[in-house]
């Protein structure tokens, strides 16, 4: 049954919101727990479809997976019998590619589809592959499938062409137990990464400078039982900072690691937003209209690419001109028509958007282009005029748990309803006129 969101914008969100557990970074630590035979415990799941579609995919190749509850999951590894993901786990979620790295560590062979390209750009993962090859793997697609074995995995100095999330932690999970010291150069430093280090760490792992571009790992003969929480999500967090600042409103922010978000508040600081840091909360209030700036998205700690189309709905509301810099993906702009039908102005050249600041949007029905694109179009629904309608939800709620009840919790008007469901769009109409 397909869903669309339906929002009334124009409430200022007030109220507190605690964040669930990074999506990025439990997709990495599922694929490590496998490669123990003894029982892990993980906690702080976020309870969205990425990681349900990932569980079935393990629990496909025989581990055994039990769900204690929405947030908390036991996997057992010893039961493996296959090392083959099909294609239909990697379409569903391309992050399943984590389990090549994840069963060639433990196994020396695995057998995975090659993820296709995805509605963000063609997401190449030629760097892996690489990685791979340089601990001793044979590696060879055909068929659609990448296959890959090894004799011994012999630890090596691998070099990174690009700073990339995926392939620093698919080689982590294939170095791990290898033979001898590994180290990764030019390696992606996100909070994600660190959290799958220390995960590896917590079963037995020797696994050092995860956080920095430089990665050295020890190799280990085998890895142990651990029960482990998953840090909060620093694209949840950051995107409701964005949503309290659009709509003028004043929310706490619950569970978060104020560090992680330190580009995203810097941002709000320089447009005028107002952020105050506690332990493991944010509070974002705004109260006047917002100024421009320039965004340019790169890798950790710079500002994040999948914080760029809230960001930018935002700019869309501030005064003057604001120019936004996409340097990771190829085409992340999709959002932009569906914005622009909400009344932003908003010019892509190439991989930069000039923004014109409006004054208001107007409610329109729109459709979810891909995930954090899905996530910036409920940002603007929020403060147009009027009510709007969001389809193809089913990408942000890959992402994004409960997201209709924490909105609404803040006081927004945004409920989930089903597509095309006229009585239930007539009666959301009549509560909120
Ligand atoms: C991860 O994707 C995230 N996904 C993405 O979040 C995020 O946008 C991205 O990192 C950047 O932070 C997960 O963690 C599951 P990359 P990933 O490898 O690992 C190029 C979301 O919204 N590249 O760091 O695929 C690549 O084309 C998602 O949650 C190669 O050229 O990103 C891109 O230009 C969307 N060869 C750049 O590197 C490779 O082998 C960064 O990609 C790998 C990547």
């Amino acid at each position: 049954m397909e869903n669309q969101y339906i929002i009334k914008g124009g409430t200022p969100l007030r109220g507190e919101v605690t964040i669930s557990g990074a999506k990025n970074a439990a997709l990495g630590i599922l694929a490590a727990a496998i490669m123990t035979d003894e029982t892990v415990t993980i906690d702080n799941l976020p309870d969205v479809r990425d990681i349900n579609v990932l569980l079935q995919a393990i629990e496909g190749i025989g581990a055994t997976v039990n769900r204690i509850s929405p947030h908390v999951v036991q996997i057992n590894g010893n039961s493996i019998g296959d090392v083959t993901i099909d294609y239909d786990s990697i379409r569903k979620i391309r992050a399943s590619y984590y389990l090549l790295g994840a069963l060639l560590g433990k196994y020396k062979k695995a057998k995975v589809a090659l993820p296709g390209g995805c509605d963000i750009g063609s997401r190449p993962i030629d760097q892996h592959l690489k990685g791979f090859r340089a601990l001793g793997a044979k590696v060879n697609i055909e068929y659609g499938m990448i296959n890959t074995h090894a004799d011994r995995l012999i630890g090596n100095h691998i070099f990174l062409d690009v700073v990339s999330v995926g392939a620093t932690i698919n080689i982590m999970l294939a170095a791990c137990m290898a033979e001898g010291k590994t180290v990764i150069e030019n390696a992606a430093k996100e909070p994600h990464i660190v959290d799958v280090a220390n995960f590896l760490n917590s079963m037995g792992a020797n696994i050092k400078g995860a956080g920095t571009d430089k990665i050295r790992i020890r190799g280990v003969g085998r890895l142990h039982a651990s029960e482990y929480s998953i840090i909060p999500d620093q694209i949840e967090a950051g995107t409701f900072m964005v949503a309290a600042a659009a709509t003028r409103g004043n929310i706490l922010i619950k569970n978060v690691i104020p560090k992680h978000l330190e580009a995203i508040s810097g941002k709000l600081l320089e447009i005028g937003a107002k952020v105050e840091e506690f332990d493991d909360a944010v509070r974002v209030s705004c109260t006047d209209r917002l100024q421009h700036t320039q965004i340019k998205t790169s890798p950790y700690p710079g500002f994040p690419t999948d914080m760029q189309p809230q960001i930018a709905t935002l700019l869309a509301l501030s005064e003057g001109t604001s120019t936004v810099t996409e340097s990771i993906f190829e085409n992340r702009f999709r959002y932009v028509d569906e914005l622009s039908r909400m009344g932003a102005n908003i010019k892509v050249e190439g991989n930069i958007a000039i923004i014109e600041g409006v004054d208001s949007f107007t409610g329109a029905s729109v459709s979810a282009p891909d995930l954090r694109a899905g996530a910036a179009l409920v940002v603007a629904a929020l403060v147009a005029d009027g009510i709007s309608t969001i389809d193809c939800i089913r990408y942000i709620e890959r992402g994004y748990e409960c997201f209709e009840a924490k909105m609404s919790a803040l006081g927004a008007s945004m409920e989930k309803i089903p597509l095309d469901d006229d009585r239930a769009i007539q009666k959301f109409k009549l509560k909120v006129s």
